[in-house]
């Protein structure tokens, strides 16, 4: 099938949340450097971009930023002293997090002013391209990579894509939701989108979550939408703008989704990524299955 688009190269990555849910934890450092096992959700992120073709990262960064730019810098003491001791594995394991073919970029949102103006923000880093948001707080365990298949999508249909999850109706009010009209079995053209309706007034429990892939003018759309939903610039509500002028698809992305920007989504990816690691997962298995009979077992 002939591409209706060029590849996607650039991904931003809006990290200057205040992640308020996880505070203290999030207190001096931000939420998307929360391990799940042994790496840090924005690596996660990282990973599953570069794997769909992104060339430049570009960070969108708030008040607590060293900790994400020192972890996709290099390290020279902490290499010489693995190198030096020859932990060899742990050496390539915090050598080349981002291949030096990829570029990373750090923008500074100036307030958390909402994820659209986060978005506004990395402008500068993006120019007039296509290109992925990822809210790494979305954890989603794939074969292929959710922006991947998002990229495929955008290929054969140009236009904006929206990975989107079917949610319960009593949780409409923490999504983006959209109203949609069937393309194939994966595929809908996007009719409507509202940020955090209640569950009564929601047009469908169809919800945006944390993966997109837009078309630069969302820029010009941000910088006129004002605040809107908790009093913030919503991305939602600059891609809402578009509709009618551009096309803006949804993907049901195949993979699995955890919320890892509440305790207990993120608890969910830890156990389920600690039972799946390579070297960890088969004594994790009888450490949880010895605690739970435990609290199973009648007293
Ligand atoms: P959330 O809605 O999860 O908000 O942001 P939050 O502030 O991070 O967390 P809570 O709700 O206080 O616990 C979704 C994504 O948008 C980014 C966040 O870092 C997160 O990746 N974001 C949000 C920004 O970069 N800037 C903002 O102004 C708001």
């Amino acid at each position: 099938m002939p591409s209706k688009s060029s590849p996607v190269r650039t991904v931003v990555f809006p990290v200057a949340g205040r992640g308020t849910r996880f505070l203290p934890a999030t207190k001096a450092s931000p939420k998307e450097m929360l391990p799940i096992v042994d790496k840090p959700l924005i690596q996660y992120a990282a990973e599953e971009a570069l794997q769909a073709g992104a060339t430049q990262l570009v960070f969108v960064t708030g008040s607590s930023k060293r900790a994400i730019e020192d972890h996709f810098d290099s390290s020279p003491e902490l290499e010489a002293a693995l190198e030096a001791q020859g932990k060899d594995e742990l050496l390539r394991s915090v050598r080349g997090i981002v291949p030096s073919s990829a570029t990373c970029i750090y923008i500074r949102q100036p307030a958390p002013l909402g994820l659209g103006h986060a978005v506004l923000c990395a402008r500068p880093g993006v120019g007039d391209q296509p290109f992925f948001v990822h809210l790494a707080d979305d954890l989603i365990d794939a074969k292929v990579s959710c922006l991947k298949q998002m990229a495929s999508v955008h290929a054969e249909f140009g236009g904006s894509v929206l990975g989107v999850q079917t949610v319960e109706r009593s949780e409409t009010d923490k999504y983006g939701i959209v109203a949609t009209e069937k393309v194939n079995e994966r595929v809908s053209r996007v009719t409507q989108m509202v940020e955090k309706p209640k569950p009564a007034v929601a047009p469908s429990t169809l919800a945006v979550v944390g993966r997109y892939l837009l078309s630069a003018t969302v820029f010009d759309k941000l910088a006129k939408v004002g605040r809107g939903a908790g009093g913030e610039i919503q991305l939602t509500d600059g891609i809402a703008a578009l509709l009618g002028e551009e096309d803006v698809f949804a993907y049901a992305f195949e993979g699995k989704r955890y919320d890892c920007g509440n305790k207990l989504g993120y608890l969910e990816a830890t156990v389920e990524y600690g039972l799946k690691h390579p070297e960890l997962g088969p004594a994790f298995v009888d450490v949880l299955a010895r605690l739970l009979a435990d609290r199973l077992r009648p007293s």
